[in-house]
């Protein structure tokens, strides 16, 4: 295997480490203050106010070649390509009169769609998370191969908007043409990996790769299982799983006659973490790994999942080698069974629903979730609904279309099965009702994954318009039908009278065919 060059260079009285290991980095970030121990190994860092993403300061270049391409508001806003320029030296200025931290790594576990990056950080520790979450090289980097992309994160430094364009004192900012991502004043380490994320959904489609938020596990016949999802939503915890093979816990991309990982590692939430119920995770939390806000124990250095203080989320990132059950080559072949996850709050989706290509469509395009508002800075405490095309609109800079047509054609040719499983609430609405247990949502995952629900016996359900199996093994039928799970029917009738014209008025941004129309939620 060919090894990336560790060294350390001194340059004007300070250093520059290269491709460090991950003890290496560990030592440095604790003789820097940058961290500390767990007892269970981990290390365990603080990322100031920023608890979550940023979207509100996240921004792509605007340039020709990729301007018309790009799905400009709220998600992807525009930034000056001069202005760019300028920040990018300021920003290289402020970390030439600092030790940096330097790594070689790849975005994407394909020998033909892999993108090389080099990460220059100002902090020991986001060296580490970058070396775990993106690919170390291996017997296919040839850096002659491609050109490289560079991310530069300084998180110390402090932008002013006035001067700089950005909207805050912190920026992500994307920029296609020069290979560059610029991440100033975000101490936040997700940012890192969801940047080159949105640049891989940039530029898989034209290579006819679609692009997923999703998770990927393999069973022991081989079969291939995705988990499409918004934050929160289970693509982590659920992918994780004693009798399956992880491939990756967050980002993926689907090929002809093939599921890659982008990725190298997991970043899991930690709310409430238990070895019980999350057996996989809680192993996976050792040294090498870094834990995100978490609080612990001044003196027995044991963390404190149930502990919110900080921020409801806090975070663990590991590498896939902390994971007994995984798929080495980080890939596997096409999906059999496709699962949109979904955290409905209203307690009117089923826990299960089988879905036709069409409905597929629908879905995918609409996106309906349950917003975490932690995992955002700015946006509201607590929790409400949302439709976030693709499962995951913060990281698509094309129109949603592009990747949904992408899916459908794929699901098509491989003859994939598509569900949508709500992880989200049942009885009643969040406050009245309860989240389904995880190991309820786990039983229905392997009926799916076993293929016993595919040509079972089905119920279709009117107004929201889902057709759901009459039985799942491992599950009390009467939660199959969520409107019997309620105290009073008609309120259930009302609720879902009103998320039905919800899904309405959502989709009426979408020009699709008839068919795709008709899948989705119908008024009664
Ligand atoms: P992200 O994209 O931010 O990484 P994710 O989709 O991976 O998010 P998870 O990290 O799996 O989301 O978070 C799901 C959270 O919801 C976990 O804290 C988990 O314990 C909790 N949870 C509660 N009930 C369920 C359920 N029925 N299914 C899945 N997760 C559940
Ligand atoms: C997020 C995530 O930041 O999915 O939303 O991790
Ligand atoms: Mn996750």
């Amino acid at each position: 295997m060919t090894q990336t060059r560790q060294e350390i260079v001194q340059d004007n009285n300070r250093s520059i480490h290269h491709n460090l290991s991950p003890s290496q980095l560990i030592e440095i970030a604790v003789q820097r203050e940058e961290g500390r121990l767990a007892d269970n190994g981990a290390l365990v860092v603080e990322t100031g106010e920023r608890t979550g993403r940023s979207p509100k300061d996240r921004f792509i270049v605007e340039e020709n070649d990729s301007k018309e391409q790009i799905d400009w508001g709220a998600v992807n806003q525009p930034f000056d390509a001069a202005k760019f320029d300028a920040l990018w030296q300021r920003v290289g200025e402020y970390l030439s009169e600092q030790d940096i931290f330097v790594s070689d790594l790849h975005v994407g576990a394909s020998k033909e769609h892999y993108l090389p990056v080099q990460i220059n950080t100002e902090y020991a520790w986001h060296c580490l998370f970058g070396s775990t979450l993106f690919i170390k090289p291996g017997d296919n980097y040839n850096p002659a191969d491609k050109p490289v992309w560079q991310i530069m994160s300084a998180p110390g430094f402090v932008c002013e908007p006035d001067r700089d364009g950005t909207n805050s004192d912190g920026a992500v900012i994307i920029n296609f043409s020069q290979r560059k991502v610029l991440l100033a004043g975000m101490r936040y380490a997700g940012e890192m990996k969801k940047s080159m994320f949105s640049v891989q959904n940039f530029l898989l489609p034209e290579k006819n790769v679609l692009p997923m938020h999703c998770s990927a596990n393999v069973g022991d016949d081989g079969q291939v299982c995705l988990f499409f999802g918004l934050s929160g939503t289970g693509k982590t915890t659920l992918s994780a799983d004693e009798d399956r093979d992880l491939i990756g816990d967050d980002e993926h991309g689907w090929g002809k006659d093939i599921v890659f990982n982008l990725e190298g590692g997991c970043y899991a939430k930690c709310i409430d973490l238990s070895q019980k119920n999350e057996p996989v995770i809680w192993d996976a939390i050792k040294f090498g790994a870094v834990i995100e806000n978490v609080v612990i124990d001044e003196q027995t250095r044991e963390a404190d999942y149930s502990d919110t203080s900080l921020t409801e989320n806090t975070r663990a990132c590991y590498p896939l080698t902390h994971i007994k059950r995984r798929v080495p080559e980080n890939s596997a072949g096409e999906p059999k069974a496709i699962i949109f996850l979904t955290c409905d709050l209203t307690g009117v989706l089923p826990p299960v629903s089988i879905l036709s290509k069409e409905a597929a469509a629908y879905h995918f395009l609409s996106g309906y979730t349950a917003l975490v508002g932690s995992t955002e800075v700015g946006a509201e405490p607590g929790i409400k609904s949302t439709f976030s095309n693709c499962f995951g609109a913060p990281f698509f800079p094309r129109p949603a279309g592009v990747y949904a047509e992408l899916l459908i054609k794929r699901v098509q040719e491989f003859d994939s099965q598509v569900y949508l499983v709500n992880t989200g609430w049942t009885g009643g609405p969040h406050g009245v009702g309860e989240r389904f247990k995880i190991p309820t949502t786990r039983a229905i995952l392997h009926a799916i994954q076993s293929g016993a629900l595919r040509n079972v016996e089905t119920k279709h359900l009117d107004g929201i318009n889902l057709t759901v199996p009459l039985d799942v093994p491992g599950v009390d039928n009467t939660l199959l039908e969520p409107r019997n799970t309620w105290s009073d029917p008609a309120e259930y009738d009302a609720r879902a009278a009103d998320l039905i014209e919800q899904f309405r008025n959502n989709f009426s941004r979408f020009e699709v065919s008839e068919e795709i129309t008709a899948a989705g939620p119908q008024a009664l």
